[in-house]
Order: C-alpha cells, then structure tokens, then sequence
C-alpha cells in the first residue's frame, strides 16, 4: 500500500487529510445514516456538524444510543490544552458538546491540560495561567449548564483524581504509548505518564463516557479502550469531528500557532474582513473568463467549506450558492462577503457570551453543583488483583 501523503496525531496534523482513510487507520467507524437518523431521533432536532457531516466519525455511538433508550444513560467529557488563544477550529467541539448536554440532559466533564501543555510546549507557567483564564471563558461561551458541567485544571484538581491515575498507569507501558503516539527515547517522561492522565475523566462516572473531540485525539481513547473493563468499567465512546484547515488552504489544520491564517475567537470584525479576502482559499478559475467558463472547485474553497460545515443553517441557501459558484455565476468575491457576514454573526454572539462568562465559569469551576460533587469525590478504579 502506497504511503499516505498526510499525518494525523494528538501533537501534528499535516498534509490533506483523506478522512476515509483515516477510519480506516484508526479504526473507527463512519456515522451513517442509519446511526445519524437515530441520533437525531432521539435528540429531537437535527445538528448541522452531523448533518453536514464535519462530525462524521465514532466509536460505539450505536451502544450510547442503545443505553440511552434502556435508561443507562451516559455522560460527556472533552478538554483543553491551555497553549494559546483559541482559534474557530478549537470551538467547534465544545459547541457541539453543549448541544448534546442539553438534548439528552447529561454530566460533562471539561479537562483543561496545565500540565500536558508544560511538558508539550516551550511555554511557561505565566503563559499557561493566562491562557486558562481566557480558554475557559471561550469554553464557557458554547453555553453550557452550570450546573451540570465540571471545568476543572489539572494541577488543581490532581489530588482528587490520583489515585485512579496511579491504576491507570500501572496498565499501560511503554511500548504501547511509544506504538501509539510516536514517542522517543528524547521524549519528556511527563509526556510518557500523560495518556494516563487525558484517560481519568473517561472514568468519573459508571456510566458510559462519549468523548466529542478531533479525531488527533482519538490515540488516546485506543488506550482506554484497551483498558477499561479491567476496571469493570465500559469502553469509553467518542464521536469525532474533521478538522477546519487553515484559510490559507485544504492541507493540515487551523493553528493558533499562526494567527494570520485562523480566525481568532476575538478577531473583530475588520480582522476577520481583511484575514478572508486575503488570504481565504479560492477554489474559483485563476481569471474571470476562466471563472465563467468552468466555475469553482467547491471542495477545496474555504469559504465554501466553512459555510457548509459550520456557518450556514440554511439548506436551501447553501444549495442556491453551491450552484451558483461551481457554475461560475457567483464570484469568488461575492461568496466571501457571505462568509465575512457570517463568521462575524457567529462570532458577535460568541464574544458577547463570552464578555458575560465569568459568573458561570465560578459555577462549572467550583460552586456549581456537578462541581461541588466532584470537589468532594475521589476518583480511583479497582485495585491491583492478587489471586
Ligand atoms: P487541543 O487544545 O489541542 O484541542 C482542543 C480541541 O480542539 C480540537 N481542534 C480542532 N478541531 C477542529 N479543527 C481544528 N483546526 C482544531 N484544532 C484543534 C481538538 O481535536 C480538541 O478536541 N490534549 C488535548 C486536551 C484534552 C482533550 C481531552 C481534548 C484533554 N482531554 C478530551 C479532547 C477531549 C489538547 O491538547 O487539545
């Protein structure tokens, strides 16, 4: 088999990703339509990532549902990794994560990662620190409820959680971290322990746990799959998004790490109008005749994507744009100020949510009441078995 000409881990997204393939190699199963019906049947409403199928991936959904009807029920975890200010790509998932919450009525645990970004990146405590200050409030903006929701930081909360972490690590070992994430022999150990610790949250309650998150990070679940019903416990779901390129074109992913090229959770409206119209990718003709003549390749035209997979709610506008780009009727120009209008609509409300977070954060922190249960909780799993 030939090798692929891209590259996806928790630590690097690179090349144009071939979102079959990567099933494939990771394993995991694509969300059909039978599974999307059931999903929104039982949600009672559609949801436009899965619909449009930005979200398109996952492991064991069918029992989640399956649990649910029976009554078992299930809870949600995602993270954060405190690494800088967020980007539209890193938002998608905590939206989508509020959306599931107040569909099925259910617990969500939010890991934010000061410990895993110290060891990952050359950043320091003082950076860190700001940054979870300012990711949380983002995070606390997708809405969702303070009293079912637990936001806690890892140095923090660590106390808690120890016990069960020291089960955890006591079953995964080297070579399978080595196998699964790619570590060498230079890399740091708290790197080494860290699967154990992204894993914990997957353990908070019996029942099930559904991780919705990018697909970079579903090495870990593999782990925790691997592990889990040593614990009596069951084999953590997750259901997996695509990633949102960077505007300059389809390959690797959005990252903060070059702020030119993403739009910011706090660009203004001038900066997301200047970042579009220079440097969103076309997939028009390269001259107006050529435009015309053979239209748009809409599948690598990011302001097309974008519209499709997360701005544009409306099925029969989108149809009515499709048509008109890719016959080349409508303009490169003229599809950007549709996006400019509704990135900085998507983005006006978010920012407002966030301006007004800071009581709910203290909520989902630590006086809620899913957090005041986790504040008095110690997590630990089934001891070592000496028979
Ligand atoms: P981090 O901070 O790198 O990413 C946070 C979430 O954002 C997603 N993401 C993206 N999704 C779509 N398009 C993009 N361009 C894009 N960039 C980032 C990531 O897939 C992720 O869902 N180790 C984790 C923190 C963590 C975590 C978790 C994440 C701890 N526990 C449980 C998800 C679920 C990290 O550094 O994420």
């Amino acid at each position: 088999m030939p090798e692929d000409d891209f590259e996806v881990d928790p630590f690097d997204v690179s090349g144009s990703v071939d979102y079959d393939r990567l099933v494939e190699k990771f394993g995991t199963e694509r969300i059909d339509e039978e599974l999307k019906r059931r999903f929104f049947d039982l949600a009672d409403s559609k949801n436009l990532y899965v619909d449009r199928e930005f979200i398109y991936s996952h492991r064991s959904m069918d029992k989640v549902l399956d649990e649910y009807e029976d009554g078992d029920g299930f809870f949600l975890y995602t993270g954060i990794g405190p690494s800088g200010p967020m980007h539209i790509g890193h938002i998608i998932s905590y939206y989508f994560t509020a959306w599931m919450q107040r569909k099925f009525d259910v617990n969500v645990y939010i890991q934010v990662t000061d410990d895993e970004k110290y060891w990952d990146r050359d950043i320091t405590d003082e950076e860190i620190e700001e940054n979870v200050k300012d990711n949380v409030r983002e995070v606390a903006a997708a809405g969702f409820d303070p009293d079912k929701t637990f936001i806690f930081r890892n140095r923090e909360y660590m106390g808690n959680m120890y016990d069960g972490i020291v089960k955890i690590a006591e079953k995964v070992n080297n070579s399978q971290v080595q196998g699964v994430f790619g570590f060498e022999g230079s890399t740091n150990i708290g790197m080494n322990f860290w699967p154990a610790i992204q894993n914990i949250p997957t353990f908070f309650e019996d029942k099930r746990c559904v991780i919705p998150a990018g697909i970079d990070q579903d090495p870990y679940w593999r782990i925790q799959r691997d592990i889990a019903e040593k614990f009596g416990h069951k084999k953590t779901a997750a259901i997996h998004t695509k990633f949102i390129p960077a505007l300059t074109g389809p390959e690797g992913k959005m990252s903060s790490s070059k702020p030119k090229t993403a739009i910011m959770l706090d660009d203004d409206p001038e900066e997301v109008e200047e970042k579009v119209k220079k440097h969103a990718y076309s997939g028009g003709g390269d001259t107006l005749e050529e435009h015309r003549e053979e239209g748009a390749d809409l599948s690598v035209d990011t302001s097309f994507q974008w519209l499709k997979n997360l701005l544009m709610e409306d099925d029969e506008r989108l149809a009515e744009i499709a048509d008109k780009y890719s016959s080349g009727e409508m303009l490169t120009g003229e599809i950007k100020e549709i996006l400019i209008e509704q990135l900085n609509g998507f983005l006006q409300g978010h920012q407002k949510r966030k301006a007004e977070a800071d009581e709910k954060v203290q909520k989902m922190m630590y006086d809620g009441q899913l957090a005041q249960e986790m504040w008095d909780k110690k997590i630990d799993l089934e001891p070592r078995n000496r028979d």
